[in-house]
């Protein structure tokens, strides 16, 4: 490996477990990962062959939904659990319609963080916080949060394919509720989360790779349609409601088979009124 493409590896990490980040990373066709997270995501594969068209669908509904809010207005984006940077982030997608539009990002994982610190070092108007996102306080108050996020204006909160790596879900539903009750009226929330989906096979394979992600960094859990909706409650969800990722706007033509990638994970976009 160069120089150049160690940059983004801290020094402590473990390079033996693999990680939340570096397989989604990995499932999206990217480099910044290493041989234990790349046999974990081939293992995965053989169990759910759909992962990655489900992972793709994800990041494909986080670019319309940031399209979306962009359109819509809003200039400031509070990107929750926001992986390794890969093609089209979230800062590009809101600038191609504001230049000015500010991005703060937050991830717990170090390559995640080393890497968008590295990618945003010369992009004024965005940054890169580590922290857990359940750490409410510690994101809101945080320097490059307030020097970025003018909170009286509407601000597009992120959490995509995330929540579901917070275990209690108790502190889920908390957690999305104290960031909303920080947003001005007109800010949106931008969600994605796994679900097990209507078809009993495919909802087995899932449960599988579920069962796999105890030996990641962090576990993962799928949560029913019903407990999902429930995190925009008090909001109104903007059409087509709360769908499988691919069902949200998609840009070619409606989608109307069921392919199995389409019910693994659930995504909406909620907007908050005064
Ligand atoms: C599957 S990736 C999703 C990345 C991006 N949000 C997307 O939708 O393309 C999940 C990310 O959430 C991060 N993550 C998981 N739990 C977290 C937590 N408690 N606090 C902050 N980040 C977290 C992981 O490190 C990983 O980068």
């Amino acid at each position: 490996m160069s120089a150049v493409a160690a940059d983004w590896i801290p020094d402590d990490v473990d390079r033996l477990k693999a990680s939340p980040s570096r397989v989604y990373d990995y499932l999206l066709g990217g480099g910044c990962n290493f041989s234990v997270d790349r046999e974990w995501a081939e293992q995965a594969i053989r169990r759910m062959p759909w992962i990655r068209a489900a992972a793709r669908s994800n990041r494909t509904f986080l670019r319309r939904a940031v399209a979306f809010c962009a359109g819509a207005g809003v200039r400031q984006f509070l990107d929750l659990g926001s992986g390794i940077p890969t093609a089209q982030s979230v800062h590009e997608i809101a600038r191609r319609i504001d230049p000015e539009s500010r991005v703060v990002y937050v991830d717990n994982e170090r390559v995640a963080v080393s890497h968008s610190e590295l990618l945003l070092a010369d992009i004024k108007g965005t940054g890169i916080i580590e922290a857990d996102l359940c750490d409410v306080d510690y994101v809101l108050e945080h320097d490059t949060t307030r020097s970025l996020l003018d909170f009286d204006q509407p601000v597009a909160l992120i959490i995509t394919a995330a929540l579901y790596y917070v275990a209690d879900p108790d502190l889920a539903v908390n957690t999305v509720k104290r960031y909303l009750a920080a947003l001005a009226p007109g800010s949106y929330l931008v969600l994605s989360h796994a679900t097990l989906g209507r078809h009993e096979q495919d909802a087995m394979k899932l449960s599988h790779v579920l069962e796999m992600t105890k030996s990641l960094t962090t576990s993962a859990t799928a949560r029913s349609p019903e407990w999902i909706l429930g995190l925009f409650d008090g909001l109104d969800i903007v059409e087509p409601g709360l769908v499988y990722t691919s069902n949200w706007r998609p840009e070619g033509p409606q989608s109307v088979d069921e392919s199995p990638w389409q019910a693994a994970v659930l995504a909406a976009v909620g907007r908050k009124t005064p």
